[in-house]
């Protein structure tokens, strides 16, 4: 088992942003603000999914995991504090998030599944991220000419 260390990310983005914050390239920028207007729903539900997955195990694994679960509801808590404040600038400069409503119908279907499904779905999910992260930070050139605040969170 490995400790989970939520990071506290304090980052001004009540200050606006760049359109094509992303060095000035248009695609990049694009590509890195459709993914983030998928994440505060995405973050949401993965909370919810492990918070009533955890709910199904005896007594004893939902000890054992309790730190590891509250360590992960943290970290995407703060993902999603995050996101948020820097989709709150993309609506700003005139986005309409479109895509989270769209996931959040999706996620609207699996009322009454099996709780473990959705946990199967956070974890496919977080396999992605995990290997865009990896990605991210093998090729920092993806942040080059971004303001410092914003290659930070996205690292
Ligand atoms: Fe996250």
């Amino acid at each position: 088992m490995t400790d989970l260390v939520v990071r506290r990310l304090l980052i001004d983005l009540n200050e606006p942003f760049a359109h094509h914050w992303a060095g000035g390239d248009a695609f990049r920028s694009a590509l890195f603000n459709a993914l983030s207007m998928s994440f505060p729903v995405g973050e949401q539900f993965f909370i919810d999914s492990v918070r009533a997955g955890v709910k199904t195990l005896p007594p004893e694994p939902q000890q054992r995991f309790a730190d590891e679960v509250r360590g992960f509801i943290g970290q995407e808590a703060t993902h999603r504090r995050i996101h948020a404040l820097f989709n709150g600038q993309l609506e700003q400069q005139g986005y309409v998030n479109e895509w989270q409503h769209r996931a959040a119908r999706r996620i609207a279907r699996l009322k009454g599944f099996d709780p473990r499904h959705p946990v199967a779905i956070t974890a496919a999910i977080e396999h992605f991220t995990a290997i865009l992260a990896e990605w991210m930070l093998r090729h920092p050139e993806a942040m080059d000419g971004a303001e410092p605040r914003l290659s930070t969170m996205w690292a």
